[in-house]
């Protein structure tokens, strides 16, 4: 068995989902449901008695301690965060409870739990951390891509919450022993991609005849990957991840955030084509940027293929017209997610960048 936490978040949920078609090990999901959690993503797997859903809060010190005594898992994998950028400028205190202050908690109750293990189940348990590639900071146009060596510069609130989590994984390793692995991805795109992040925005806000919102000259680059492939990479480093090491995971796939949107525009033109028939990029809008916007990620990935023979299945063009495809057929999930609380956030947000 298996303890996931955020596992009913858009990575997270994936996850779980993937896992159970490939493995018949039960998975414990622990999830506080914010705004971000969505239980609707795993309805797939409702009556399923390989999944367990535990509503409650990594930083909850007494909850995962009694888990974990009671379902004894063999690995702990943290997905449980605060992730969007502009809610981290808007409200930095709940990226640090969470990122922080609740990485933190779920490290004591694991090294807890962990210390009084012995033989092979010791020997054999792991936390994997799943992070990012924002800890790294902005690269300039010519830099090389960001590699497990580069040193950390995040620069947002949300990038240096999770870098923070990132040095109290590494330190319970080198001070404690425990087992951990960190993975530091790029942008995932992909199905029950919440509407606040660029990809599902775009496409909601399309389908919906409003502006799609480009921060700043639209220049920005951002390393591409679809969702399913950060999940097996996880698997992989899960399975075969030398024990204190980090893994960079991205898909090779960098481009600006106006092509993506371009080419958004024209999947959707082709599969959901406009009543009036004019296209969709004329609804492209540039507003005010983002704070501190970091300029340019990119990943080299070539340490988790050299030792672990893992690489993205999907290219950018593949995984895109999937995605746009699931938000087309899954218009529900997508008015349920989108119904309350989401709209007060558009309104902080977009309002000010008019
Ligand atoms: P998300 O915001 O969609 O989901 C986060 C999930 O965590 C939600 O289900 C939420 O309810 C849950 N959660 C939040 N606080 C919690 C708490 N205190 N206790 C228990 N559960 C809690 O995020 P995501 O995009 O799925 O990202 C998952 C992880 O992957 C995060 O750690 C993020 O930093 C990392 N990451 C994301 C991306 C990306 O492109 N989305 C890329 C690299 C790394
Ligand atoms: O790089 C990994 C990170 O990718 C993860 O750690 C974060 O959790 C995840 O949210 C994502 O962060 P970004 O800030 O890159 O993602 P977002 O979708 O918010 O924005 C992508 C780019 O698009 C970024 O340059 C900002 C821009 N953007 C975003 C929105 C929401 C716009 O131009 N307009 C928008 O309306």
């Amino acid at each position: 068995m298996i303890l996931v936490t955020g596992g009913a978040g858009f990575i997270g949920s994936n996850f779980v989902l993937d896992w159970l078609t490939q493995s018949d090990e039960p998975v414990i999901n622990l999830d506080v449901l914010t705004y971000a959690g969505n239980l609707e993503n795993l309805t797939d797997l409702s009556g399923d008695p390989r999944h367990l859903f535990v509503h409650g809060d990594i930083g909850n010190f007494d909850l995962v301690a009694k888990l974990l005594a009671d379902h004894k898992p063999h690995a702990v994998i943290n997905f449980a965060a605060e992730s969007h950028v502009d809610r981290s400028i808007h409200g930095p205190e709940d990226f640090i409870q969470t990122n922080i202050v609740g990485t933190f908690r779920l490290l004591e109750a694991v090294r807890a739990y962990w210390s009084n293990l012995e033989g092979e189940s010791k020997g054999s348990f792991r936390f994997l951390h799943v992070s990012t590639d924002e800890v790294y900071g902005s690269l300039g146009k010519d830099d090389p891509a960001f590699r497990e060596t580069n040193r950390y510069e995040p620069n947002s609130p949300y990038s240096a919450s999770k870098a923070a989590s990132d040095h109290l994984v590494r330190a319970y390793h080198h001070t404690y022993g425990l087992p951990v692995l960190t993975t530091n991805c790029s942008n995932n795109y992909g199905p029950y991609h919440f509407p606040e992040k660029l990809i599902p925005l775009v496409i909601h806000n399309a389908l919906a005849g409003k502006p799609l919102p480009i921060y700043g000259d639209g220049q920005q680059i951002r390393d591409w990957l679809y969702v399913k492939d950060h999940c097996s990479a996880i698997r992989r480093v899960l399975e075969a991840g030398r024990v204190g090491e980090t893994y960079n995971i991205g898909g090779w796939n960098e481009k600006p955030n106006l092509e993506v949107v371009h080419t958004l525009c024209t999947i959707l033109d082709e599969l959901s084509p406009r009543v009036d028939g004019k296209p969709y990029e004329e609804q492209i809008t540039y507003v005010k940027d983002r704070p501190g916007h970091d300029r340019r990620y990119a990943i080299d990935a070539s340490k988790i293929e050299r030792e672990l023979g893992w690489r993205p299945a999907e290219t950018f063009d593949t995984g895109i017209r999937k995605t746009v495809r699931w938000y087309l057929d899954n218009q529900a999930w997508v008015s349920n997610v989108t119904s309350g609380t989401y709209r007060q956030w558009l309104d902080k947000n977009y309002e000010a960048r008019a």
